[in-house]
């Protein structure tokens, strides 16, 4: 009914709008007394302390957040960090010991590929965390540690509030890593600790902007494909964008890291073909903004309509973007937090304009619990 998609017509729009809850309800409770917690851990801060390698598996959503992580956890600890698809990770041979941390993300903690790479894993003696969206899911049960997320049930079959928590449950992981390995000072540890918990506020505030990128939706739900380009955390941003609007919107959709442009996207580019660019924030990351600045003018050269998400104080890229969505200017590491809203808003509108079941897309199930 209605009411329980508090008063919208899907549930995806409804849990879009849960987003801040989710991150404040992630993130409660694990700072206390000046110090990370992950109390729902099995693991001391000695095995912190042993981990030499972390590997992350997920699918789909749940993969794109541990690529987002990467970038944290690697900068934050030092620490080498492989992401891995599960359903690739089981079936090569991937070195392993007691000294690997293997991170599995599931919002449903059932997906079949996940849980065979858990028990893989295991079997290797690598020492396996479960982040996980449901109590009690299989995955969590088999694991050696869980760091739960607290986004509340998601009815929609494709992931939004469950992958915002994800990459706060992650981010926690690394700081619990940076601080048991002194990668880290306790104040830094504090600092980020905090900048994370401005997060739900950030996150509302790009809320407000959710009717115009809508309106936008309905102009672009007669394109036969959308590009989406990034850098740094924003190219795992552009994968999330394009695989949102394949699941909803049944249209061609790519994501591409920015650099590659050259190596063969650019050949896609033709008149009028809508490419979204997720930008890095011009006061924290200027190296990387300048290239993706670059990259757009390469494009709209060629004739692409740029539809451009950038922090508020970017005034280098306006006159490059056709279409501006504006995100408030937050830390690079954090701004999939920010950046990922926009694109699942359009993809579930451009489906709706389609006359798709946003909730329920074709072929598509909540949780794959077969291979
Ligand atoms: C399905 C869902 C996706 C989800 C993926 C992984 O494909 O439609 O939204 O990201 O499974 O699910 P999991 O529960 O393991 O996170």
């Amino acid at each position: 009914s209605a009411a329980e998609k508090g008063g919208h017509e899907y549930f995806m729009l409804k849990e879009i709008e849960e987003q801040p809850e989710a991150l404040a309800n992630t993130l409660r409770g694990h700072f206390v007394n000046g110090r990370i917690v992950l109390d729902e851990q099995r693991m001391s801060d000695q095995d912190l302390r042993d981990v030499d390698k972390v590997f992350v598996i997920a699918c789909g959503s749940s993969y794109h957040a541990g690529l987002v992580a990467k970038y944290a956890i690697e900068h934050w600890c030092r620490l080498p960090v492989e992401v891995e698809l599960a359903s690739e990770f089981r079936y090569r041979d991937p070195v392993l010991d007691r000294d690997t941390l293997v991170v599995a993300i599931s919002q449903s903690g059932e997906t079949a590929d996940t849980l065979e790479a858990v028990r893989h894993a295991r079997e290797q003696k690598a020492r396996v965390l479960a982040i996980c969206n449901t109590n009690g899911a299989q995955i969590p049960r088999e694991s050696d540690a869980v760091l739960y997320t607290h986004a509340g049930p998601e009815i929609g079959v494709a992931s939004t509030k469950a992958f915002l928590a994800q990459i706060v449950a992650n981010y926690l992981v690394g700081l619990a890593l940076a601080q048991a390995r002194g990668t880290k000072y306790p104040d830094e540890v504090a600092r980020e600790f905090a900048e994370l918990e401005a997060m739900p506020e950030a996150v509302s505030r790009v809320l407000t902007t959710v009717e115009r990128v809508r309106a936008l939706g309905r102009e672009l739900a007669d394109s036969k494909a959308v590009l989406f380009l990034g850098r740094h955390v924003g190219f795992p941003v552009a994968l999330e964008g394009a695989l949102k609007l394949k699941e909803l919107a049944y249209m061609h959709a790519e994501g591409f890291a920015a650099g590659e442009l050259k190596h063969g996207p650019i050949a896609l580019i033709e008149e009028g073909l809508p490419v979204v660019v997720v930008m890095p924030s011009p006061k924290d990351n200027p190296v990387v903004h300048t290239k993706l600045v670059s990259n757009i003018s390469e494009i709209q050269a060629r004739g692409a309509r740029t539809i451009v998400i950038a922090s508020e104080n970017d005034d280098i890229v306006r006159p490059f973007a056709d279409h501006l969505i504006e995100i408030p200017a937050v830390p690079t590491l954090l701004q999939p937090l920010v950046s990922t809203v926009p694109l699942q808003v359009l993809a579930a509108e451009i489906a709706r304009s389609r006359g798709y079941d946003v909730d329920k897309p074709r072929n598509l199930a909540k949780s794959v619990t077969v291979e």
